[in-house]
């Protein structure tokens, strides 16, 4: 693959980079790796702790045991705010929200977003939220969301985020597997064309089964009336008025529980990520520094929607601990025109634009002349996440957004992960389009063939890493068994990553996708077996196949091969019904793309679904179904072909 072109980084970007070459790179990368104590020691003094910590890290993968800065005491809240207010810095703007309505926008100081998050943290402590409770936010891109994170972090509590266009069955799932306390939400949310999406209607159906919930605090984002229930629901307004903005920041140790963030499971149902505190904001901020060669003034924004995990590293966590300019944006790329994302970062001037391959495809879409309406020269750096990017994409982001003067780093990770882990360093790292190239520091990342050896070189196999970073996941909430299960028992001594992955001849690494059966959907996972349970729950189904297909805007699509009971015809009600129970069950954005309806599934004589052959119908590739022999009967393939979607 030596052919594959490598784009190095200007000089004049170089210059002024905080890492200025592969050298640099190798040399601090080398340094992280033989004596991690030093170096973390090092990286984590730029924070404030109320303590220092006895020991760096402490870890027995075996186990399933990981800690760093043991005994150390710190406030990720105090980080991201007082630290910089207390050295002078509290006039210097914080965040910049851009609503759905494209008149509409509003920034906060650092000065300013510390008072807010003060007073939003003595509404919960008033409410009877201590640290350690669990608080859950079910909320649109609004500013609350953000100052509703750093308030529970300030006292302790731990948030969980459920993103906003989850269904109130999953809402409740999160909700009940945490026993949350507290609910904040939003009278109803405005996002695209949609004005009035229901997140108050929903917040109520969830909570209905919700034991734990003992109040929901309700923003007024559009005004439009909700039922409260007396004793049970207040509104945000009305509570900051009640109260003041004087409220310390909790003294937390380095492992106290920081945050817990559902992600789908192959198994159907979602597993906690509990990330902790010192580690997490140490990486988060290094991370969100070099990756993003971040400097003071810098406009950044990640178009990410905070619900899911890079909004909770890279809008909030670490560009504020950074006290960088975080953009938050309510909408959608294509409102009200394709033109939006061009219009903000020349409204704006965003230096650094981070989004996912599957927006960059939905606006390459519509040809180049919604980026060539606005003036991008603002832009200095372009980044990529959630699912690896095709050349003809990267090349477009390049050259029709990137003027070519950009460099991409194409950054690979994953909520468990809790920041980055592979990426180049963009003053210092050639890039090939789509390898996310290099490890960043202290991550050590190993390939393995199916039986655990360790390939060395260029490889290709299962990725895996081989020691902890500061920002891994500690458990799986209430579940340290399937935590151990997922990511500790298959190749034991390592973290699995689930993903495959291939190394070249200059050691950068290419992601070939997951290994397992999660579909990754427009760059978020989703596993087959939430979607065929969604679909099972229909009325006269008898059982769901799914699996991914090439999708132009999504990356992969969903594609379910479903049979109806003996003697149940499907027709187009059914498929509306599908449709529904998905949606009901899970959210819209599981909704399968295409629906196969078959009289059986192809199923060894054991009984398992064989998905390969599944696979390989659905991308069309009906000529290279391989060995069908194994099948209790092979007939099947016949008709499976022959209606294909
Ligand atoms: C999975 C994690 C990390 C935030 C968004 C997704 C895939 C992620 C890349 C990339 C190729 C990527 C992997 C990973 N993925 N980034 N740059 N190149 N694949 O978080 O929902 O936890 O998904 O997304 O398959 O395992 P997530």
């Amino acid at each position: 693959m030596s052919s594959v072109a490598k784009f190095k980084p200007a000089a004049d970007f170089v210059s002024k980079a905080h890492i200025k070459s592969l050298d640099e790179y190798q040399k601090l990368y080398d340094e992280s790796i033989k004596n991690p104590d030093a170096f973390w020691t090092k990286k984590a003094e730029d924070l404030h702790w109320f303590k220092k910590w006895d020991k760096v890290v402490d870890f027995d993968f075996r186990k399933g045991e990981v800690k760093w800065f043991i005994g150390g005491k710190t406030n990720v809240s105090y980080n991201c705010l007082d630290r910089h207010v207390l050295a002078g810095h509290g006039a210097k703007t914080a965040l910049i929200w851009e609503g759905n309505d494209p008149t509409e926008s509003k920034t906060y100081t650092y000065a300013e977003l510390l008072t807010e998050v003060k007073k939003c943290a003595n509404v919960l402590k008033a409410h009877g939220i201590k640290k350690g409770d669990r608080v859950c936010l079910y909320m649109q891109m609004i500013p609350e969301l953000a100052i509703s994170m750093l308030a529970c972090t300030r006292i302790g509590a731990i948030h969980s985020i459920v993103f906003g266009a989850f269904s109130s069955e999953s809402l409740r799932d999160r909700i009940n597997d945490s026993s949350c306390k507290m609910l904040i939400t939003q009278d109803s949310g405005v996002r695209g064309v949609k004005q009035d999406i229901p997140m108050k209607i929903n917040a109520d159906a969830a909570v209905a089964e919700c034991p734990s919930i003992e109040k929901i605090l309700t923003v007024k984002r559009t005004g439009h009336k909700v039922d409260m229930q007396s004793g049970r629901d207040i509104y945000w307004h009305d509570e900051i008025a009640k109260v003041n903005d004087d409220c310390p920041a909790e003294e937390m140790d380095a492992e106290d529980p920081l945050y817990i963030l559902y992600t789908s499971g192959s198994t159907g149902k979602p597993k906690g990520v509990l990330h902790t505190t010192g580690g997490y904001i140490v990486y988060a901020s290094l991370t969100h520094k070099y990756v993003f060669d971040y400097h003071e003034g810098d406009v950044y924004w990640c178009t990410a929607d905070i619900g899911w995990v890079t909004g909770h590293s890279y809008i909030v966590y670490g560009p504020m601990a950074n006290r960088a300019i975080t953009m938050m944006y309510e909408g959608v790329p294509n409102y009200p025109d394709y033109g939006r994302f061009w219009q903000i970062v020349e409204k704006h001037k965003v230096n650094i634009i981070y989004t996912a391959p599957t927006a960059i495809r939905a606006l390459m879409k519509e040809g180049t002349s919604w980026p060539e309406k606005h003036d991008l020269s603002s832009l200095q750096l372009l980044g990529t996440v959630g699912e690896p990017i095709k050349e003809a994409d990267w090349n477009w982001y390049n050259e029709i957004i990137g003027k070519k003067r950009c460099p991409i780093v194409d950054t690979w990770w994953q909520t468990e992960t809790g920041g980055i882990l592979i990426t180049p360093l963009p003053g210092a790292t050639a890039t090939k389009p789509g390898s996310a190239t290099l490890p960043f520091f202290g991550v050590q990342p190993v390939i393995l063939d199916e039986q655990g050896n360790e390939l060395e070189g260029e490889a290709q196999g299962l990725l895996a890493i081989k020691a902890p970073w500061p920002a891994m996941l500690r458990t799986v909430y209430g579940d340290h068994d399937r935590f151990m299960q997922t990511y500790f028992s298959r190749f034991p001594g390592y973290y699995f990553t689930g993903d495959g992955a291939r190394r070249d001849e200059d050691g950068y690494y290419w992601i070939t996708g997951r290994v397992d059966d999660m579909l990754n959907v427009s760059g978020h996972l989703i596993g087959t077996a939430e979607v065929e349970g969604a679909i099972g729950r229909t009325e006269g189904v008898a059982e769901a196949a799914v699996v991914d297909f090439p999708h132009e805007i999504k990356g992969q699509g969903i594609y379910a091969y479903v049979t109806m009971m003996t003697g149940v015809e499907a027709d187009d009600a059914t498929i509306k019904a599908i449709n529904e129970s998905v949606t009901k069950h899970i959210g819209p954005h599981a909704k399968p793309d295409k629906i196969q309806f078959t009289p059986a599934l192809p199923k060894t004589r054991s009984g398992k679904i064989m998905r390969r052959i599944l696979r390989k119908i659905a991308e069309g590739a009906v000529d290279q179904l391989g060995d069908t022999s194994t099948l209790a009967d092979p007939t099947v393939v016949e008709s499976l072909v022959s209606q294909r979607k």
